[in-house]
């Protein structure tokens, strides 16, 4: 597919006015993405579990203008105020997708969005909530096409959510989703995610992700100015390449069910890309001094008791501590005893492996 496929075209019969309601998760990277080309475009590919608990709901109300509108009109609701300083993002993101969604000017849209999770928690709300945008937006089109087949509606959404934000392409549906070209796994595509198409073992089927929360504040460099660093980085070349091999080398290792290769290249992938971070010009560091804290203290409880239970990091300080259901209260029971106390005030979040968004309805539409 190429993006001239999602490109709605014809004449269109607009509704005069409806609401939309969708309700996306976030996901986890197990090999990252970090580092694109242009219009989200990811220099390597990456898989990520959808998760379940994070997740950002989003409704839309839409009401036909006269004539189309010069630019783009909506206002912006978050968890019921009116959020006058996350205008910009959706400007661009309406920039961005208007080729493919050529209705966007003719409406006047209410956009109310809120998150599972609170707000400065350090959870990027991104990825959830540029899923949800996308969705409801793919619910729109569907109204003046209700013709659309379901495989293309969500990989349009896929489409759409990755020109928000490149994971946000990932959240869509669940559980073990693939997004970059790779020569090894068919169908796979830089713009959009697709379902991990190969063998997976019961071992991570109903996989677990407590998020310990080590530090809520604002993060110092976003995810775009990293992204950016990856041009001129001196390891770039080889990380790009690793990525390609590690998620090779997860195929044999998602059919045969081995977690410790698995929480290898899980580990490996985490620090990886914090060690990009560090080795980039400016440099910078994410991880706080309790992220290295807590991850010591998984290294030895694992050598201890042999739980198979690692950890992954994104863009923060944050851990994230991925377990397989069969090692559920043994993983509880040290989260709780030891590794509760690095987290600000004591605060994680219990997650797990997730089927993808949801529609949810609504009063009108
Ligand atoms: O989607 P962005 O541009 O916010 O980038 C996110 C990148 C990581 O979360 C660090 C890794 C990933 O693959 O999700």
């Amino acid at each position: 597919m190429t993006e001239n496929d999602f490109v709605l075209t014809g004449k269109l019969a607009l509704p005069m006015l409806g609401k939309v309601c969708w309700k996306a998760p976030s996901n986890i990277a197990l090999v990252k993405y970090w580092g694109k080309k242009e219009n989200q475009i990811p220099a390597n590919p990456s898989i990520s579990f959808t998760l379940d608990a994070c997740a950002t709901t989003t409704s839309i109300t839409y009401t036909r203008l006269e004539n189309s509108a010069a630019d783009f009109q909506f206002e912006l609701y978050f968890e019921g105020k009116l959020k006058e300083d996350f205008k910009p993002k959706i400007h661009t993101f309406f920039k961005r997708t208007e080729r493919f969604l050529p209705f966007l000017k003719n409406y006047e849209f209410t956009i109310e969005t809120s998150n599972s999770f609170p707000h400065s928690s350090g959870i990027a709300s991104s990825a959830s909530g540029m899923a949800a945008l996308a969705l409801c937006l793919m619910s729109i089109e569907k109204k003046i096409r209700p013709d659309i087949k379901d495989d293309f509606f969500y990989k349009k959404a896929s489409f759409l959510a990755r020109l928000g934000s490149g994971s946000a392409c990932r959240s869509i549906e669940g559980d073990l989703i693939q997004w970059g070209s790779s020569p090894h796994i068919p169908n796979s595509s830089d713009l959009f995610g697709i379902h991990y198409p190969f063998e997976v073992h019961g071992n991570f089927r109903n996989f677990h992700d407590t998020i310990l929360l080590v530090h809520k504040g604002q993060k110092t460099v976003s995810s775009t100015v990293g992204h950016d660093l990856m041009h001129e980085h001196p390891f770039a070349k080889e990380r790009f390449s690793q990525a390609h091999k590690n998620l090779d080398k997860l195929k044999s290792i998602f059919a045969s069910g081995d977690l410790n290769s698995f929480m290898e290249i899980v580990e490996s992938e985490a620090l990886t890309l914090h060690a990009m971070m560090m080795t980039s010009l400016p440099y910078f560091i994410l991880m706080k001094p309790n992220t290295l804290e807590i991850i010591n203290r998984i290294w030895a409880f694992r050598d201890a008791t042999k739980t198979p239970m690692c950890f992954t990091l994104d863009a923060g300080a944050n851990v994230h501590v991925l377990y397989p259901e069969s090692a559920k209260e043994k993983a509880i029971q040290f989260i709780q005893d030891e590794l509760v106390a690095y987290c600000e005030n004591g605060h994680y979040i219990c997650d797990r492996i997730g089927k993808g968004a949801k529609q949810l309805s609504t009063a009108i539409g």
